[in-house]
């Protein structure tokens, strides 16, 4: 077995290597410093030093003196000549138009395993201990100054509850509010994949049409009076990309007050918008203290972070407490202590910033492209999906440029009830140059002519 540096140093120089037949890392291109690397993946520099070494000798990396490491130039003529097996670009374990990924190309990698590993060398024992149930108090703390400046709720820690993803929030809503046999009011169409988490805690779902001004409330209202919550996406429907309109805002809180339901907020993507402002989350308006507000890190940072997060009404913090009791929280303390680090220092704000001028471009590039080869697009004004009109049978077509190798799911297949929504569901988000997006289409194009 080997010892675990070196182990270490022969992940680095695969990594490396891997990076260099991908093309990610350029012929001719510089290596960070030795020094300047090690700092940043937190290990000795002899590692580092090690990695490249192997890599000299294997003819991989050629070093230039004083100048630095660099990629060598005699490789790249053998990587450019490689037959292209995806999309140029593409990493192939994505498929183009993937729904739900932020821009895996541009997460921070470095900076974060650099916020991490020291993290990692500065715990303390007492860090090895179980946590808080809840979550870490830095990481609420951080959630809860986020959401006062980006979305104008105002919120203490202690209301803050830390989950392993949005099924274990609206999981552990259910666990520690409803009963048996409650109904719930669900968009329809909207996000599938939470539906059997749902039925699972034996809830009936009651779907509830959803027009340009989003959830149609008088609709819910009229045909299930009795359900005891409303679970919705008010900022950015999922998938049609509306917005819930103020009235039925008003309506919605109206009738959780009458009623004393619970309105869970699904606040998934609103951190991008492209144009216009937002309208305030329901959250921020919640004087008769109904609404459960649902976040998480999946688009704003990356899904396998696997860290989202509730806000409650204070008087149910304690019910809710009791509940998170009953298991440890399920997200690793050196994890959340890293997000807290990545929040307070500005990292956060810095990615989404970037971000936000990432995903209009991609947007702009993918929309050009599907309008050039006579295709129509709902402008959305947010978000990071988009949803093509297609004449004939969604499914059939969906089903086709799966077939073709695309990553394209059929809106039919989010309604709950037949509604005669018809469109294909894209994401623009890893589509990494107008090339690609051009191949793209035209692959899309042909498999659904
Ligand atoms: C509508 C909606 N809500 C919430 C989420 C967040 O899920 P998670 O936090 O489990 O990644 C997603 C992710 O795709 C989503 O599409």
């Amino acid at each position: 077995m080997d010892i675990p540096a070196l182990s270490r140093y022969r992940q680095i120089a695969r990594q490396i290597k891997e990076a260099i037949e991908k093309g990610e890392l350029t012929p001719g291109s510089r290596l960070p410093s030795s020094r300047t690397w090690a700092q940043e993946l937190g290990v000795s520099r002899a590692t580092v030093e090690s990695a490249y070494g192997e890599l000299v000798a294997q003819g991989w990396l050629v070093r230039r003196g004083q100048a630095g490491t660099f990629v060598s130039q005699t490789l790249a003529v053998r990587h450019e000549a490689s037959p292209p097996t995806a999309l140029a670009g593409e990493d192939p374990g994505l498929l183009p138009f993937q729904l739900g990924l932020p821009a895996l190309d541009r997460f921070p990698r470095a900076l974060w395993a650099r916020v991490m590993g020291r993290r990692l060398r500065t715990q303390s024992r007492y860090d090895l201990a179980l946590g808080d149930v809840c979550g870490e108090r830095i990481l609420r703390q951080a959630i809860v100054d986020y959401l006062r400046f980006s979305r104008s709720i105002d919120c203490q820690p202690e209301q803050i509850f830390i989950t392993s993803g949005y099924a274990a929030s609206v999981t552990l809503i259910l666990q520690t509010l409803a009963s048996p046999g409650d109904g719930i009011w669900m968009e329809d169409p909207g996000f599938p994949l939470i539906r059997p988490v749902i039925e699972g805690q034996g809830i009936a779902l009651n779907p509830v049409p959803v027009d340009a001004q989003g959830m149609d409330i008088a609709a819910g209202i009229a045909r299930y009076p009795q359900a005891r919550f409303a679970l919705l996406t008010p900022a950015h429907q999922s998938p049609l990309g509306v917005a819930l309109s103020v009235s039925r805002r008003r309506a919605l809180l109206d009738w959780a007050a009458q009623r004393q339901a619970w309105i869970i907020e699904d606040d998934y993507d609103s951190e991008f918008r492209y144009q216009g402002k937002p309208l305030p989350p329901l959250k921020s308006l919640d004087a008769p203290q109904r609404v459960i507000y649902a976040g998480t890190f999946s688009k704003s940072l990356f899904p396998a972070v696997r860290t989202a997060w509730l806000v409650v009404p204070a008087p149910l913090v304690n019910a809710f407490r009791q509940r998170a009791s009953l298991s440890a929280c399920t997200v690793p303390l050196l994890w959340q202590q890293t997000l807290a680090d990545f929040i307070t220092e500005g990292h956060f704000w810095r990615h989404l910033k970037k971000m936000r001028q990432c995903y209009a471009l991609r947007h702009r590039w993918l929309v050009e492209a599907l309008t050039a080869h006579g295709l129509c697009c709902v402008e959305q004004q947010g978000g990071i999906q988009l949803r093509v009109d297609v004449e004939a049978d969604d499914r059939e077509s969906a089903r086709r440029a799966r077939e073709a190798g695309l990553s394209v799911q059929a809106l039919s297949d989010w309604q709950i009830e037949p509604r005669g929504h018809r469109g294909l569901l894209i994401s623009f988000t890893n589509l990494t140059s107008p090339e690609m997006v051009e191949q793209a289409v035209e692959k899309l194009v042909r498999a659904i002519a």
